[in-house]
């Protein structure tokens, strides 16, 4: 009997996993890979940040904040000259008339997180927009007033869960349910979750959830949330911050109530920029739903006859406030444009192999102290990795950034690093593994 039958069972998964994607630890695989890459040639489409001397820095932060496609000031700048023009016509006569400028962006965006247009519209800023869905869809009774999060759920998705429970008169600490993982895992189950929902369902009104972990990478099954929320009486919103551009949720089929992410990550459109939000088809006609309403989400047909009576648009654009920020939403149109002529398909292709790729590599450093917190599963995680490091402090991520390696770092000892598809190369991800390997 060989050697090959004491490996553990990890380490069988791992060699299966070698065997299958046939990868090697070397620079001239890496630039082989990349020679044959079908989306190689999107990487000149970036501004990819660059040392004093012309370097181009290893971008591994697109989790955090993407990087600036070189088409998006020709988009900011038609607006610009088109407002230099024609000052307020430019809502009627610019090349994309401002006022419904905002339609321009809804088919991509659709398309991108699996939704139908209806469903869908770029409008305010992540947070604001999860407080604006959970005044529609978190209405607590007396019983039933409980929210569900997952404990590592972002700190601003927890203080507008926190408030919102308080805003309805309930303390936080008993009001909100925290998904855990158990004992000595990082990982969520979804066992536990479906536990939980048995034994305090009858009083859980909501789940919000991020469907991409911000902190491990794990990527939620958000069709099983639903399916259990639901089951409970329960409403179910998703975070997708980092989950649109990376993964494809396929919002509609997964049958969630509502969802929202920023577009300033995966998506490319610039620090700060517009969020996205869905509402599902189900609740697009329902005008008695509860919600903040503004002028823009009122019936387009009449929103200028300064009409007294809230007649809500049906759909998603009926929760949008204040007309938009234009200079913001072309950055988003130049960003979205792109994703369309690559597609998602394409996209997710690419970043599964160079992901295995980057863990295939990590795997390969000769230590103990390194651990993938991320799930191993390609379904089950976008293109993040979340490597824990023991012993390490933030020492670690100042010595990559000594050697322009942007990657993240989250206390008390997890570097994130996402090679994103469209603009990082198997190059990339050969040279980062490198350096670290070297400060390690
Ligand atoms: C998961 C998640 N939720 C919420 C936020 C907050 O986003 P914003 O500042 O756009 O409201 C972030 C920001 O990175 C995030 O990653």
């Amino acid at each position: 009997m060989t050697d090959i039958f004491f490996i553990t069972k990890m380490e069988y998964v791992f060699l299966v996993k070698i065997a299958l994607h046939m990868f090697q630890n070397t620079l001239a695989f890496a630039q082989a890979q990349d020679a044959k890459d079908p989306l190689k040639n999107y990487r000149t489409k970036f501004h990819i940040p660059k040392d004093a001397d012309g370097n181009e820095w290893l971008y591994f932060c697109g989790n955090s904040l993407g990087l600036q496609p070189k088409i998006t000031q020709e988009y900011i700048q038609q607006e610009l000259n088109d407002w230099a023009n024609l000052g307020v016509e430019g809502h009627f006569d610019a090349k994309n008339p401002w006022m419904p400028y905002h339609e321009f962006l809804t088919e991509n965006m659709a398309k991108i997180v699996g939704a139908k247009p209806i469903e869908v519209v770029i409008m305010n800023t992540l947070t604001t927009n999860l407080h604006l869905l959970m005044v529609s869809f978190y209405q607590p009774t007396k019983t039933k007033y409980k929210i569900v999060i997952e404990s590592d759920a972002f700190p601003s998705d927890r203080y507008a869960v926190e408030s919102q429970l308080k805003f309805h008169g309930f303390d936080p600490k008993e009001g909100m349910l925290e998904w855990k993982p158990r004992e000595g895992e990082e990982l969520l189950r979804m066992e536990d979750l479906e536990a939980m929902l048995n034994e305090h369902g009858d009083k859980i009104a909501l789940l919000m959830i991020g469907g991409v972990n911000y902190y491990t990478g794990q990527y939620l099954n958000i069709k099983k949330i639903a399916e259990l929320g639901h089951a409970k009486g329960a409403m179910v919103g998703i975070d997708l911050a980092h989950g649109a551009g990376n993964i494809q949720p396929n919002l509609h089929d997964s049958n969630v109530d509502f969802a929202a992410w920023c577009t300033y990550k995966y998506l490319n459109s610039g620090p700060g920029s517009l969020a996205g939000l869905f509402v599902h088809e189900k609740h697009a006609h329902n005008k008695e739903l509860h919600r903040f309403a503004g002028w823009w989400g009122h019936d387009k047909e009449t929103r200028f006859n300064m009409r007294y009576d809230f007649n809500p648009i049906p759909g998603a654009e009926s929760w949008q406030l204040s007309n938009p920020p234009i200079l913001s939403m072309a950055a988003i149109k130049a960003s979205l444009d792109m994703f369309n002529e690559v597609g998602m398909d394409a996209l997710r292709e690419k970043s599964k192999n160079l992901t295995a790729y980057f863990e295939y590599l990590i795997n390969q450093i000769d230590t103990h102290r390194i651990k993938i917190i991320t799930p191993s599963n390609p379904e089950e995680r976008g293109c993040q990795l979340s490597i824990q490091v023991e012993n390490a402090d933030k020492s670690l991520h100042q010595q990559l950034l000594d050697k322009h390696i942007i990657s993240d770092w989250r206390e008390p000892d997890v570097i994130r690093c996402a090679p994103v598809p469209l603009y990082n190369s198997y190059e990339d991800v050969y040279n980062m593994v490198d350096e670290l390997k070297k400060c390690l």
